[in-house]
């Protein structure tokens, strides 16, 4: 295989690396492109632009693979945990038993937030959307940990990398119990990591706190099947904000951020508010599969396309699955999951879908099983970020330790006005 280009421009000719990834996908490299031709490349939406090389996630859109480290999704939801995956992709390797149980101890000493943190809460009004208290909390957490909070010390970034872990699920239940007006339950260590965000979710100090191990054990592959997909928007920005050496809560407040719009972690909320939309209209799919294709009707169908994947999304595959099972396990009948199956097969057999390989993604069914769940439409995206923090973290440890890494800094190409003199405001 070649492992150089020409470029022919403005009658020279110019070579190009080559650089071949370990499964073979292959990127030109034009990091000397500026220097020797004065040409930059543009590329809105990056679509085909590499940002790093990178040893974490390897994903093949055409044919839907997605592996962490080398370890196939499918393998890690069926046989993993989260605890183990958020390992496995912040440190390079599945965990032995000893790193296990010495990192499950580490990461849950830390669960508490500091109680200043808790006053933070009252300022927020009731009906804040709690991916804002979110964002704020993490961002919030740098002024608690000033003196150890350094991107370029690496003791600093272990002991911030279980903070946030640790914290993420108390900081996301507090913001749900303020929203409906119940008392802030604290986090109990021995319990697992998803068992102990439902008990923070659920429990009240009245009454024993029980939590039904099937919902623990599906809440925990949902945050697996979340917990990286290599350089989408939010690990994007988790990157960029971090390679100014900002500290990592605000690099991954930041992604937070980025999660919370509708077309990437957004869409799972918008999902369950479409197919609430299509089941109060009489539950006639075709109507909003007709819809999402006139262009001027502003309607897409949430939870379809992908920039990567053009075919089905593996985890939404496998929380199809998921759905079934749990809903069956727990006695649920959700008539959004028949209308979301009429939906993903009114649009497999549309041409449009087809032509534009618009496919479920992630965030189609998780909905449905968050419902399950019992977990309230608008903490939906919150879940996402819970799920995805080890994937900020991975990808920021990456980052910050490679030599190659330079602050993120994209050109342009200006198409403004050319020079013009300034005008004195009553000449104007
Ligand atoms: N419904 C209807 N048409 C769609 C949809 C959709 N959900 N998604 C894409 N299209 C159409 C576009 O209109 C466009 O049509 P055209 O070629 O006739 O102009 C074509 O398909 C390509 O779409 P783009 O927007 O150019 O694709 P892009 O890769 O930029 O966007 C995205 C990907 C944002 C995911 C898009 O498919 C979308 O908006 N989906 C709905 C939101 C969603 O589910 N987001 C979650 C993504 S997964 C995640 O972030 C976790």
């Amino acid at each position: 295989m070649a492992n150089k280009a020409t470029l022919h421009y403005d009658g020279r000719d110019y070579e190009l690396p080559v650089i071949i990834g370990t499964e073979g996908e292959k990127a030109l490299d034009i990091r000397g492109l500026r220097d020797q031709t004065g040409l930059i490349t543009l590329d809105s939406g990056y679509g085909n632009t590499g940002a790093c090389a990178s040893e974490i996630t390897f994903l093949d859109g055409e044919v839907g693979i997605l592996r962490h480290r080398g370890y196939a999704i499918e393998d890690l939801a069926e046989h993993g945990t989260f605890m183990e995956t958020a390992y496995l992709l912040i440190y390079g390797d599945l965990p032995t038993r000893a790193q296990y149980d010495a990192w499950i101890v580490d990461v849950t000493r830390h669960t508490l937030i500091h109680e200043n943190l808790r006053h933070v809460y009252q300022g927020f009004p009731l009906k804040a959307h709690p991916m804002a208290i979110l964002s704020s909390m993490l961002v919030s957490m740098s002024a608690f940990y000033q003196d150890q909070y350094n991107a370029m010390d690496r003791a600093h970034s272990d002991i911030t990398i279980r903070r946030l872990l640790a914290k993420i699920p108390t900081i996301a239940a507090f913001s749900y119990k303020k929203s409906i007006g119940q008392p802030f339950i604290y986090p109990e260590n021995h319990r697992s990591y998803a068992e102990n965000l439902l008990h923070m979710l659920f429990a009240v100090p009245c009454e024993e706190s029980n939590v039904d191990p099937v919902m623990a054990r599906a809440l925990d592959q949902l945050l697996i099947l979340h917990a990286d997909h290599e350089q989408n928007c939010s690990t994007s920005t988790v990157r960029l904000v971090g390679s100014s050496q900002a500290n990592l809560y605000a690099a991954v407040s930041a992604a937070c951020c980025a999660l919370w719009g509708p077309l990437h972690g957004g869409a799972n909320q918008a999902v369950v508010d479409m197919l609430g939309r299509i089941q109060q209209d009489g539950g006639d799919v075709k109507k909003y599969v007709e819809l999402a294709k006139k262009k001027d009707s502003n309607f897409r169908l949430m939870g379809f396309g992908h920039r990567v994947y053009k075919i089905f999304d593996p985890r939404a595959k496998i929380i199809r699955d998921a759905c079934d099972r749990v809903l069956k396990k727990l006695g649920i009948k959700d008539p959004m999951l028949d209308i979301a199956t009429e939906l993903a097969e009114a649009a497999r057999s549309d041409d449009y879908f087809i032509e534009r390989n618009l496919y479920p993604n992630v965030d189609f069914y998780s909905g449905v099983l968050y419902r399950a769940l019992g977990i309230p439409t608008d903490m939906f995206t919150v879940m996402f970020a819970i799920g995805r923090m080890p994937g900020w973290i991975a990808q920021w440890k990456e980052m910050i330790t490679s030599p190659d890494t330079r602050i993120g800094r994209p050109r342009q190409v200006y198409t403004g006005p050319p020079a013009r003199p300034y005008v004195p405001i009553d000449k104007r």
